[in-house]
């Protein structure tokens, strides 16, 4: 069984809501995860001992929240190099956070980032069906990447 990190930022609630629903998919995989806070997590140490990552925050002025930037900033000095990522938020007409995100870790992180690519999903579509499944689905996927 393999181990997953989900930290995330959410102003009003909707990319907490996908963090969750990811959680789900990634339990459905077999797999353990961990859902955190990003603004809980003060160490980089924090950040040792899993075997995927995946990071939520929604768009706020064309670009992730401010609270993310200073996590990355913490993620940079956590050697993620090689661990699987993966990047998720909610919007409502440009979405540009999750992109953002996925580009750090692969760029800059040198992360194996999933081929899932991120996940972006309409603030609307959230709570409807067709929203958590969207969200499930790319945890499982990504938790079946993980079984190899
Ligand atoms: C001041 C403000 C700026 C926003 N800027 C953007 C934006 O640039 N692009 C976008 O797609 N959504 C934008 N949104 C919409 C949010 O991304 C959307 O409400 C999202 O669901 C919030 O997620 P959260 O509940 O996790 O905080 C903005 C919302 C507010 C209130």
């Amino acid at each position: 069984m393999k181990k997953v990190l989900i930290a995330y930022g959410s102003r009003t609630g909707n990319t907490e809501k996908m963090a969750e629903y990811i959680a789900e998919g990634i339990r459905f995989s077999g797999n353990d995860v961990e859902l955190r806070k990003i603004t809980e997590i003060k160490k980089g140490e924090e950040l040792q001992g899993y075997d995927a990552y995946i990071f939520g925050s929604p768009t706020y002025h064309r670009d992730m929240i401010g609270t993310m930037k200073t996590f990355l900033f913490l993620a940079e000095k956590a050697g993620l190099e090689g661990k699987v990522g993966g990047a998720f938020g909610s919007y409502t007409h440009s979405g540009d956070a999750p992109g953002i995100i996925l580009d750090t870790m692969q760029y800059v992180f040198k992360m194996a980032v999933s081929d899932l690519g991120s996940l972006r999903i309409k603030e609307a579509v959230i709570g409807t069906p067709d929203g958590m499944k969207a969200c499930q689905d790319y945890g499982r996927s990504l938790g079946e990447q993980l079984n190899g």
